[in-house]
This record gives structure tokens, sequence and C-alpha cells, in this order.
């Protein structure tokens, strides 16, 4: 096997396995999980954080866009997580004394960030982009499921490469009009969204979509 004409993405992978499976090629490549935490890839994965902030009061019960927050979701690659002075333009009067809020007053003091736990985390090699999926009309429920049901944010679909390919030859049934995807509980219009919509949509399958 000729190892030097693989794409560089491919090289990157490899770099991760102990050399004695680079012989192989890509017969090792099912191993490669060790460039992200593997708990992240785990259905069921909700780490605790360090502040018990919940989505069910605050984008459930408060109904808080998605945006306030994440406010680069529709605009970058990544969603972004928000800095403590969007916390503190609500918490400086409600709940200032609690408690459970001293981390917030501490971070928001010292100008630093919350040591949020990551819980959503694609291995190094594979590119995903935010941005691409919500302007098109992909929902976040599509892949984080009910957010605004959630005391602890928890992983719900098993990010994988086949999850991804399922609904890139597939996008149809997914697709909504794009001033609903922070909309958590929209549902089809009889006979489906406008035809218009799904014309405009045609996600890629191929490597160099995600690996790049
Ligand atoms: C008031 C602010 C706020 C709002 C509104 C909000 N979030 Fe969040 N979100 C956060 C914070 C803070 C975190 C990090 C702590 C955590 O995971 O709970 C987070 C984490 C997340 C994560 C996990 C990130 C990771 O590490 O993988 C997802 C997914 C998410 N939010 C989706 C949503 C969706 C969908 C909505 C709208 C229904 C929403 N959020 C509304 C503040 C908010
Ligand atoms: C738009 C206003 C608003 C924003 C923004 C907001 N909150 Fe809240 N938060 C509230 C309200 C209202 C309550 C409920 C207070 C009550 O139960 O009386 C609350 C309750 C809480 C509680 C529970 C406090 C307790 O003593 O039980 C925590 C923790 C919390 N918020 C964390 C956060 C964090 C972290 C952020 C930023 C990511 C945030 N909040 C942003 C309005 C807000
Ligand atoms: C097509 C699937 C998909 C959609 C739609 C989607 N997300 Fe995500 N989200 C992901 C994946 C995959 C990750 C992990 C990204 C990584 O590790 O590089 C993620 C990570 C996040 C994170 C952690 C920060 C980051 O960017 O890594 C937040 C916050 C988040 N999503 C919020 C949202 C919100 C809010 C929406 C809707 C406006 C949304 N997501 C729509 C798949 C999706
Ligand atoms: C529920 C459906 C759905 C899922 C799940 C999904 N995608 Fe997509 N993806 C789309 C749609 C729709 C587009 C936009 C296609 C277009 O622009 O016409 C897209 C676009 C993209 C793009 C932008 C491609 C470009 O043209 O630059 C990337 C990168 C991408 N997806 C990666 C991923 C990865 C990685 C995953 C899995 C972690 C994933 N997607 C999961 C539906 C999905
Ligand atoms: C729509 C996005 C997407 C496309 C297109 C895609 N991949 Fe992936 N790929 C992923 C994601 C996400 C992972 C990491 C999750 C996992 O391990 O399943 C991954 C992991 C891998 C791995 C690591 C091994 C493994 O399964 O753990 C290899 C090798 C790989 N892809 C090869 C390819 C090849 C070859 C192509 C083109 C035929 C391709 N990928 C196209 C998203 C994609």
């Amino acid at each position: 096997m000729d190892l030097f004409h693989f794409p560089r993405w491919v090289n990157r992978i490899r770099l991760l396995l102990p050399p004695m499976f680079v012989m192989g090629g890509l017969y090792a490549v099912g191993l490669v999980n060790f460039g992200a935490s593997p708990d992240s890839l785990v259905v069921g994965y909700a780490p605790k954080q360090p502040i018990p902030y919940s989505h069910r009061l605050h984008a459930g019960e408060l109904g808080i866009d998605c945006r306030y927050c994440h406010q680069n979701v529709d605009k970058s690659a990544h969603a972004s997580l928000p800095a403590s002075a969007t916390c503190m333009n609500c918490h400086t009067k409600i709940r200032s004394e609690s408690p459970k809020l001293a981390l917030l007053r501490e971070t928001f003091a010292a100008d630093q960030p919350i040591p949020w736990v990551k819980v959503h985390d694609l291995p190094d090699y594979v590119y995903f982009d935010h941005s691409a999926h919500v302007t098109k009309g992909i929902g976040c429920v599509e892949c984080h499921g009910r957010v605004d049901q959630m005391e602890v944010v928890t992983v719900v679909k098993k990010l994988s490469m086949g999850w991804c390919l399922d609904c890139h030859r597939n996008p149809q049934p997914a697709l909504r009009p794009v001033d609903q995807v922070t909309n958590m509980a929209w549902t089809p219009p009889e006979g489906g969204v406008d035809p218009a919509l799904l014309r405009t949509v045609h996600p890629k399958t191929n490597c160099s979509t995600c690996h790049r």
C-alpha cells in the first residue's frame, strides 16, 4: 500500500495511532477515537457543570431564545457559549445573593470565563459548521434534542459519521423554515414544508466536506 497518497487528514488520523497499527493503514482506523474525549460521543453523556444552570428553566419556562446566549450559532462554525456578562444582565437583580450563583459573580468580577465542561466534542479531524446547518433550515432539536426540557445538557444522538451521512444523503425530513430553527416544539405543516426550501439544500457527501 502506498502510504504517501492519502489526503493530509488521513495522515493526521494515523498519527494518533500507536505505530504498530500504522502498517495496516486504514485497517486500523476503527480504533481511532483517541483525538476526542470518548465520553462525548456516547449517548447519555451529561457532565456535571460548575454552575447548576438549567436549560429547562431558562430556555423552557422563561422562553429565552437559544441565540440570546449562543450568539454565533447562525454566523460561524462554533455556537459559542455566553459570557458571564450575559447572565449578569438578569442576575445582578434576580437571585443576586444566591449561593448557586457564587461562581458566576466571581468570574464576572474577575473578568474570567466560566469553566463550563464540553458536552459534545467531535474528534479534531472532523470539520463541523453550525451556520451551514442552521441557515439552511436544520433545527437545533434535530441534533441536540429537547434542550428546553433538559435540567442538564445531555448527548442524545451518537455523533457518528453514519449519522452525519444519513442526513446528508436525505436531508428532506429534517428541514424546516429557517425562522423556526430554534423553535423546539415546531411541527411540519400538513403536506410538509415548502418544496422551494428543499431545492435550496444540497449537502455534500465527499470526504473532504468533513475531513479537510
Ligand atoms: C441564558 C443562556 C442560554 C440559553 C437561552 C440557551 N443556552 Fe445552551 N448553554 C448555555 C450555557 C451556559 C451552556 C454551558 C453549560 C451547560 O452545558 O449547561 C450551554 C450549553 C449548551 C449545549 C451544550 C454545549 C456543549 O458543550 O456541547 C447545547 C447543545 C445548547 N446549550 C443548546 C441550546 C439550545 C438548543 C438552546 C435553545 C433552546 C439554548 N442552548 C439556550 C446557555 C444558554
Ligand atoms: C433573561 C434573564 C436571565 C438570564 C439572561 C439568565 N438567567 Fe438565570 N435565572 C433567571 C430567572 C428568572 C431565574 C429564576 C429565579 C427564581 O426561581 O426566582 C433564574 C435562575 C437561575 C439559577 C438558579 C438560582 C437559584 O438560586 O435557584 C441559576 C443557577 C441561574 N439562573 C444561572 C444562570 C446562568 C449561568 C446564566 C447565564 C448563562 C443565566 N442564569 C442567565 C433569569 C435569567
Ligand atoms: C446538524 C447537527 C447540529 C445542529 C443542527 C446544531 N448543532 Fe450544535 N453541535 C453539533 C455538533 C456535532 C457539536 C459538536 C461540535 C464539535 O465538537 O466540534 C455541537 C456543539 C454545540 C455547542 C457547543 C459549542 C460548539 O460550537 O462546539 C453548542 C452551544 C451548540 N452546539 C448549540 C446549538 C444550537 C443553539 C443550535 C441551534 C441554533 C445547534 N447547536 C444546532 C451539532 C448540531
Ligand atoms: C439532520 C441533518 C444533518 C445532519 C445530522 C448533519 N448535517 Fe451537515 N449539512 C446538512 C445540510 C442540510 C447542510 C447544508 C447543505 C447546503 O448548503 O445545501 C449541511 C452542511 C454541512 C457542511 C457544510 C458543507 C459545505 O458546503 O461547506 C458541513 C461541513 C457538514 N454539514 C458537516 C456535518 C457533520 C460533520 C455532521 C455530523 C457530525 C453533519 N454535518 C450532520 C444536514 C445535516
Ligand atoms: C458528513 C460528514 C462526513 C463525511 C462526508 C465523511 N465523514 Fe468520515 N467521519 C465523520 C465523523 C463525524 C467522524 C467521527 C465519528 C466517528 O468516528 O464515527 C468520522 C470518522 C472517520 C474516520 C475515523 C474512523 C472511525 O470510523 O472511527 C475515517 C477513517 C473516516 N471518517 C473516513 C471517511 C471517508 C473515507 C470519507 C469519504 C468516503 C468520509 N469519512 C466522509 C464525518 C464524515
